[in-house]
């Protein structure tokens, strides 16, 4: 497994991240951190501890990558508990590849009535993309490489990696 961002290159970042959110989001009394379970957990706990902002949190849960629906087609498996109408939301994601999770998700924030909609991911493979999604707070800019660590999985494994790795391909055929 190849180390692609080290934990003291994530630990930055995150930190310039939150810096900037904070600055942002100075005047909202209704910032609503929602996370997208599982993945941006690692990240989205970093992240918030930094930030000074009064906020809720809350979590969607999405169709997993690579399941049976056809491309595009996101399902929603565990929706937000709060309220969404007339709240400042920041969506948290580990990685934007596609488009289609957070294409999905933004809208249905918009069509709940969320006085404002921004997005915050860690990892941008842009190449990969199939639907534009703009990206208010972007971590890194990565290939179009499978990665692991930091929330991360490969079938629900490696999440738990202080860093993010790229997993080698011999390793994952295996499946061991
Ligand atoms: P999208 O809808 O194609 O943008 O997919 C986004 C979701 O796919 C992410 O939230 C991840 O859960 C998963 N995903 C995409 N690329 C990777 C990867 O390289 N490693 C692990 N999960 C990934
Ligand atoms: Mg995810």
């Amino acid at each position: 497994m190849r180390v692609l961002v080290k934990r003291e290159d994530l630990d930055k970042r995150v930190a310039e991240l939150a810096a900037e959110i904070d600055r942002d989001y100075a005047e909202s009394d209704c910032l609503l951190c929602i996370g997208v379970l599982k993945g941006s957990v690692f990240f989205m706990v970093d992240l918030l501890k930094h930030l000074k902002v009064p906020l809720s949190i809350d979590f969607f849960q999405t169709s997993s990558y690579g399941g049976s629906t056809t491309p595009g087609e996101v399902r929603i498996r565990k929706d937000v508990d709060l309220p969404v109408r007339g709240k400042d939301v920041l969506l948290i994601e580990d990685i934007v590849d596609t488009g289609h999770t957070l294409n999905t998700i933004l809208g249905l924030l918009r069509f709940r009535g969320a006085r404002s909609v921004r997005l915050c991911a860690l990892l941008d493979k842009s190449s990969a993309r199939e639907v534009e999604v703009p990206i208010d707070y972007r971590g890194f800019e990565i290939e179009n490489l499978f990665v692991v660590g930091y929330g991360l999985d490969f079938d629900e494994r490696y999440r738990n990696l202080p860093y993010i790795a790229v997993l080698d391909e011999t390793n994952a055929s295996a499946g061991s």
